[in-house]
This record gives structure tokens, C-alpha cells and sequence, in this order.
């Protein structure tokens, strides 16, 4: 089995390296995020209340509520097929919602029950979406143009809007090209200028890079925070890349099944999941079978390892009414676990285990354990000491583990 997870996460290496480079960069530019607050509605610039749709008796949204802050990048993450689609679809007039309200500010957009419904044009949203339909028989000038002259601007601010966009999104000197002789990358540049020109209240963008390459998305996500920054509109960003998501947004939503399973910040969903759900979609989880012992002395829950392998102390727990002695899950994030040579007798929260497969990463290796009986997964550094076949300890800051029911 360990052959097989070998060759499957070489094949991986690239993606899983970029991904946590991510989530450090992320985790850095969080820091000192704990003082915004996730359900202040009184900031709120645009509010979804109860919003629901149906296709047929299928309720693709269910029950949506959201408070968008005024320039934040918000985003809406989960899998295929769980409504995320729909709900943007909502907010941009595209269709209409079975149920609910949204406002933008004090206006109400819909309302279904008071037969309100502002078309589309009228809501001052830009939208950006993954398949980007920019005319090919046009420049890039009159692309970006086009929906000033649609709202009658004067030639002169028209010119003047498009060439202060057109700098923005670094497509200066292309103003004369035709878009048919445009990169992926430039093509998403025009449709993003196109949606920011007439300056509107929020940008919506559905999937913006899943048409673009690895390469050029990790650059067109550092661009569009930078543009994001620089134009200060609200965005509202749907993805079902958990990276794009965290990397991108102030906060995000998550969502399964037309729901909202947990909004926060991109730390609060990394560090305190509220649900196996979130804990599992964002990020990698090391998880292994304690026994729940009760309340410890100093704080946090005592959990007993399987084979009399030691007892960990834990910071966090998702139990309830669980009883003593009942097997429940340990999750860790596999960074937070510290590996040390096995010399002496194991610490506080510190376990012996046998390493079983080393995949080598580059900078660290991705290393498969034996721990009480369990195959669990950890980053390692590279060093001399840990080789296949040889013992270590491995230390669990108790801060770092939650209990979750199994
Ligand atoms: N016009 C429609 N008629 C019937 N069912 C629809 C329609 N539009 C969406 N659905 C269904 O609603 C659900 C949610 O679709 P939606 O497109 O919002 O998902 P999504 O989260 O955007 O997924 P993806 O990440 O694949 O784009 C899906 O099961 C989809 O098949
Ligand atoms: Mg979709």
C-alpha cells in the first residue's frame, strides 16, 4: 500500500508543494485577522437572507445567508455541484430566486415575496466567468469600451475610463490588438478590465482561471489581489480550488449541498474547522484513534493512544457527551507535528513511531509512520536521522490537536 500511496504522491509532488507554499504565504498575511469578526451584519454592504432555489423539487441553494463586507474579497468554496453557481447567479440577476432577499446596501435587489426584482443592468455588478466571451472581431479597446458606450458615456471619459483599466490590468500599448491574437492570461486581463471599467459596486467572478494553467493562474491570483487592492471593489469569488479561496480572500464561505457549512476567515477555517466536513476539504488532516479520558489538570482533554502507546494532551474538542474511555479521532494538521531523534524516553506529548516510507519533496519529506498500530502522514525535514525502517519521536503540540467524534 505504501508503494502505491509513493508513486501516486510523486506524481503529486509539484501541486501538494505549491499548495502548502500557499497556505504558509496565507497563514502569514493572516496574521492579526482574529479581530474581524464573522458575523457582523451591521457592516454588511451586501446581504443574502434565506435565499433559496429550486430546479425542479432540488433545492440547489438552500436557505443562503451571507453579510459581504464593503472591499472584501469574499468567497464562496465547495464542490461540484454544491450551489455555488447558482448563488452568484442570484446575486447577478441572472435568475431569480425561489425565496429570499438580497439588498446591496438599503436597496433590495429581490425579493421574491414583495415582487421585487432589479434586472441585472441595474445592479452595477461586473462579472468575469471561467468561459470569458470577449468578441474576437474587436480591439481590446472597444472590448473594455463596450459597456460604457451601452450606459452612453461621453467619447471622452470613455477614453479616459479605458486607459486608466487598461493600465491597471498591465495591458498598456495592446489597445489596438485584436483579442483573437491575445494570450489565456491577457484574454482574462480584458475580461477583467471590461468588468471593473464603469467602477461598480461589486465584481463577481465565477472559476476566473480554471481555463488558464497552473503557472499563469498562481499569477493571475497575485495579480488580481493586487488590482483587487488598488480598485477596492468588493469581490465576490467562487472557486472550488481551496488555494485560490484562501489565497485570494479576506473570508471565505463554505458550502455543501446548497448550504453554508462554516464562514471565517481563511485561518479560522484552517485552524478551527466547525465540521469534519471544512476540516477535510481545506488543507490535509492527520488523524489517528485516542480513547477520551476526560478533562486534564491544566487545561485541554486527556486522549489515551491504542497498544499503551502514551496519552496526548489536547487543546480543542468536538465532543459532546462523549463518555470516558469511548474511541474518538485526534486531527492534526501534519506541519504542526514536530519530529525529534528518538533519544531517551519520550516527552509530554510525544510519541514513538517506526517510519515506514520517505517521499522526498525537495525541501522535506512527505513521511509515512507507524504510529500505535496506524499509518499516519507528517512533513518531515530533511534529515540524516530519519530514514525507512528507523524509530523517532513525534511531538504533538497540545494546542494543535482537536478531539472529533470518529
Ligand atoms: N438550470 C438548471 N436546471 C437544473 N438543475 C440545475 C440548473 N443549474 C444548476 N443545477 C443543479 O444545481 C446544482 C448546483 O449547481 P451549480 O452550478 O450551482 O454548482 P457549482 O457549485 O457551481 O458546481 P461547479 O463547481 O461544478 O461549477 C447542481 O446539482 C446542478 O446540476
Ligand atoms: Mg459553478
Amino acid at each position: 500500500m505504501l508503494d502505491k500511496l509513493k508513486g501516486r504522491f510523486q506524481n503529486e509532488f509539484s501541486d501538494l508543494r505549491a499548495r502548502d507554499q500557499n497556505l504558509k504565504n496565507l497563514a502569514a498575511s493572516q496574521q492579526g485577522d482574529s479581530e474581524i469578526s464573522t458575523d457582523d451584519a451591521a457592516e454588511a454592504f451586501l446581504t443574502l437572507e434565506g435565499i433559496t432555489k429550486c430546479f425542479g423539487s432540488f433545492k440547489a441553494v438552500d436557505d443562503l445567508n451571507l453579510a459581504i463586507r464593503h472591499g472584501e474579497v469574499f468567497a464562496l468554496l465547495g464542490p461540484s455541484g454544491c450551489g455555488k453557481t447558482t448563488a452568484l447567479r442570484q446575486i447577478a440577476g441572472l435568475d431569480q430566486p425561489d425565496a429570499g432577499v438580497i439588498r446591496l446596501r438599503d436597496t433590495v435587489l429581490v425579493s421574491p415575496a414583495d415582487d421585487v426584482f432589479v434586472p441585472p443592468q441595474h445592479r452595477n455588478m461586473g462579472m468575469v466567468f471561467q468561459s470569458y466571451a470577449i468578441w474576437p472581431h474587436l480591439s481590446v479597446f472597444e472590448i473594455i469600451a463596450y459597456p460604457l458606450r451601452v450606459r452612453r458615456w461621453a467619447e471622452a471619459d470613455i477614453d479616459k475610463a479605458v486607459r486608466e483599466i487598461i493600465g491597471q490590468v498591465g495591458l498598456s500599448g495592446m489597445e489596438e490588438r485584436s483579442s483573437q491574437t491575445l494570450s489565456g492570461g491577457q484574454q482574462q486581463r480584458v475580461a477583467l478590465a471590461r468588468a471593473l471599467v464603469y467602477r461598480p459596486d461589486v465584481l463577481l467572478l465565477d472559476e476566473p482561471f480554471s481555463n488558464l494553467d497552473v503557472k499563469l493562474r498562481e499569477q493571475m491570483r497575485v495579480e488580481l489581489k493586487l488590482l483587487q487592492r488598488e480598485v477596492g471593489v468588493t469581490v465576490i469569488l467562487v472557486t472550488h480550488d481551496q488555494v485560490e479561496a484562501l489565497s485570494l480572500s479576506d473570508r471565505v464561505a463554505v458550502m455543501r449541498e446548497g448550504r453554508v457549512e462554516q464562514v471565517g476567515t481563511p485561518s479560522q477555517l484552517y485552524d478551527e474547522p466547525a465540521s469534519p466536513f471544512v476540516r477535510d476539504f481545506i488543507g490535509q488532516t492527520t488523524s489517528f484513534p485516542v480513547r477520551f479520558q476526560g478533562a486534564a489538570a491544566g487545561g485541554g482533554f486527556t486522549a489515551a493512544l491504542p497498544e499503551g502507546a502514551g496519552t496526548l494532551t489536547c487543546g480543542r474538542s468536538r465532543l459532546d457527551g462523549t463518555a470516558t474511555d469511548e474511541t474518538v479521532l485526534a486531527c492534526v494538521r501534519p506541519e504542526r507535528i514536530k519530529v525529534s531523534p528518538a533519544e531517551g524516553p519520550p516527552g509530554a506529548n510525544e510519541v514513538a513511531a517506526t517510519v515506514k516510507a520517505l517521499l522526498y519533496h525537495g525541501d522535506r519529506y512527505e513521511c509515512w509512520l507507524m504510529l500505535a498500530g496506524r499509518e499516519v502522514m507528517i512533513f518531515a525535514p530533511r534529515e540524516p536521522w530519519i530514514r525507512e525502517g528507523g524509530t523517532v519521536h513525534l511531538q504533538f503540540p497540545s494546542e494543535a490537536l482537536s478531539l472529533w467524534p470518529r
